[in-house]
């Protein structure tokens, strides 16, 4: 499965959502999950992700993304249609560490 990582955390372009042939992400209120169940590993929307936050789960370190992803994805809803960012997008952009400071 992929993943979606830190780097989207307040800046949820969304342009991933588009080009998923499954549509499996889901949207909380900082940042988007993918479904490990339902994704079919296809790649397409790793490169889309302007923020490049969005990894294949074989990457290391990524098991704390998996279990979220997970976890997000069976309680958000489904989102298929490309939103604006969030307004603070372009400052929040590679800010690290985002999970601890801003994740809820
Ligand atoms: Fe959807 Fe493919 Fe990305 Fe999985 S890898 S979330 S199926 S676009
Ligand atoms: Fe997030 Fe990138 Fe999608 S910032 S919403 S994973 S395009």
């Amino acid at each position: 499965t992929y993943v979606v990582t830190d780097n989207c955390i307040r800046c949820k372009y969304t342009d991933c959502v588009e080009v998923c042939p499954v549509d499996c992400f889901y949207e909380g209120e900082n940042f988007l999950a993918i479904n490990p169940d339902e994704c079919i590993d296809c790649g397409v929307c790793e490169p889309e992700c302007p923020a490049e936050a969005i990894k294949p789960d074989t990457e290391p370190g990524l098991d704390k993304w998996l279990t979220l992803n997970a976890e997000y994805a069976a309680i958000w809803p489904n989102i298929t249609i490309k939103r604006d960012p969030m307004p603070e997008a372009k400052e929040m952009d590679g800010v690290s560490g985002k999970l601890d400071l801003y994740f809820s």
